[in-house]
């Protein structure tokens, strides 16, 4: 199992909000929204028939901007990729093929983030003339190893809304945002970025779903900072130690085997190797125990 706590930088640090009780959005949604939002037949998601997946034409990889061996994957980031109806699709496999590793949605709790701005009182592109550059979001690292970010608006009438990666030797690099109907997936939690903002159009929806990795044997860098101020923390904190201990209890199934084999194929115990093992757990629990932190109740 490829243990290397003592051998890795450590993950960078996610900044975020400090405030102890979760915001509430700042506006209430407009009716027109819900309204248009309402389905008549209510119908269970299906991947293989909801979704149709084609893999992106390109991807930014960690090399090419400098982070090489960073991260849990080579890939730094996908193009915009087809994720809308119909036709079939193998969602896992789509998954790696885009990030380069297999991934898991990152708990239950955590299934999706909808990002929602409204503009109120405005005709869309009346603002062209302002910077398109600016920022919606400081430099920043995410809180989940992987993000896909799935465009739900017809953002066409807009202009901005890249990311901008910062490399490590001070280089922006950007990269193109979904359009209607298309995601990408970018290896936030060790990538520097930003989201530029999008000028122009009347709303902007965006689905952020977090993943991190399927193999347990591969390092967990998963914060809840980007989570804690907008969650009911108590089924927060019970997803996240749940999936942690489940990750926990599979490490050491692993190892418990790889020990047996040892007995059996009679090679000897091995000091260094159990050691660097118990102290990778040491150090992955105290993670844990590090995100508990009081939060207030939502209102
Ligand atoms: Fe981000």
């Amino acid at each position: 199992m490829p243990y290397i706590a003592d051998s890795r930088p450590a993950p960078p640090t996610v900044i975020g909000p400090a405030t102890k009780k979760a915001t509430r959005p700042s506006d209430p949604l407009p009716q027109s929204l819900i309204d248009g939002a309402r389905v008549a037949k209510k119908e269970v998601f299906d991947a293989g028939k909801h979704l149709n997946f084609s893999p992106p034409k390109g991807v930014t990889t960690m090399k090419e901007i400098g982070l090489d061996g960073r991260g849990i994957s080579p890939i730094a980031a996908s193009e915009p990729f087809p994720l809308s109806p119909p036709k079939q699709s193998g969602k896992s496999e789509a998954k790696y093929s885009v990030a380069g590793v297999d991934l898991v949605q990152a708990f239950d709790y955590e299934i999706a983030n909808i990002n929602i701005s409204v503009k109120k009182d405005c005709v869309a592109g009346s603002d062209y003339k302002q910077e398109p550059d600016v920022s919606a979001f400081a430099w920043h690292y995410d809180s989940f190893p992987f993000v896909c970010v799935t465009m739900l608006s017809d953002c066409s009438n807009m202009v901005g809304g890249e990311t901008a990666i910062r490399t490590p030797a001070g280089d922006i690099k950007k990269i193109r945002g979904p359009e209607m109907g298309t995601a990408v997936v970018i290896q936030g939690r060790y990538i520097e970025h930003q989201a530029l903002k999008a000028i122009g159009g009347l709303e902007r929806i965006s689905m952020v779903t977090p993943f991190r990795p399927r193999d347990p044997s591969i390092r967990d860098e998963l914060v809840l900072t980007g989570s804690r101020a907008i969650s009911n923390w108590s089924e927060l904190y019970h997803g996240f130690t749940g999936y942690r201990l489940e990750l926990l209890e599979d490490r050491l199934r692993l190892k418990m085997k790889e020990e047996q084999k040892r007995v059996d194929t009679k090679r000897p115990f091995s000091i260094p190797n159990m050691t660097a093992f118990l102290r990778e757990q040491i150090f992955f629990l105290e993670a844990t125990v590090a995100e508990l932190t009081p939060v207030e109740e939502m209102d």
